[in-house]
């Protein structure tokens, strides 16, 4: 079961990637310059999350398909920002705290990790999307400092970048700056 949700966690955090960077355009062509700077920044991070779960799927023998489990939509940045919101507090909320039980009872160390590092790198942007979307109902860009993300384990943050990573312990030259 944890390898498949694995491969479940990939095609989500993949997804989650790509509809970033598209959202990113989006927002970058209505005006909105740091949200689409957000949205590259957390689209970073959830390529490092499919990346750690991906690692994990070393055994794995065969090819397999991976679904993206996200709702997919088009819409103008409000609405981007929304889907961002509802694909973040799906995976807070339901999908890691369940991998994270099933992996925990199977043993699987490596996995409880990744999964770990996802869910609490998704508590920090679903905070920013509120933040955005905040912002873009009045019409207004965000305003947010730079975005750190931790190329370990994807953590984000807004501001300086930490000593230490708080949730992998990664040194300070393992943050990339969205500035
Ligand atoms: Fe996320
Ligand atoms: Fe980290």
């Amino acid at each position: 079961m944890t390898q498949q949700n694995l491969v479940n966690a990939f095609g989500g955090e993949s997804m989650a990637h790509m509809r970033y960077r598209h959202f990113a355009y989006t927002a970058e062509r209505e005006g909105f310059t740091n949200v689409a700077r957000l949205f590259r920044a957390i689209a970073h991070a959830e390529f490092i999350h499919a990346g750690d779960h991906y690692r994990e799927l070393k055994h794995l023998e065969e090819g397999i398909v991976a679904n993206s489990m996200g709702a997919f939509a088009i819409g103008d940045t409000l609405k981007n920002i929304g889907l961002g919101i509802a694909g973040e507090t799906f995976e807070i909320n339901e999908m890691y705290p369940v991998y994270i039980q099933t992996a925990k009872f199977q043993k699987e160390d490596g996995a409880v990790r990744t999964f770990e590092w996802a869910l609490n790198t998704e508590k920090q942007h679903k905070k920013l999307y509120e933040k955005a979307e905040e912002a873009v109902k009045e019409g207004n860009d965000v305003n947010v400092d730079s975005i750190q993300v931790c190329e370990v384990c994807g953590y984000t943050l807004e501001g300086e970048i930490p000593e230490e990573c708080p949730i992998c312990g990664a040194k300070k030259d393992k943050f990339t700056s969205f500035e």
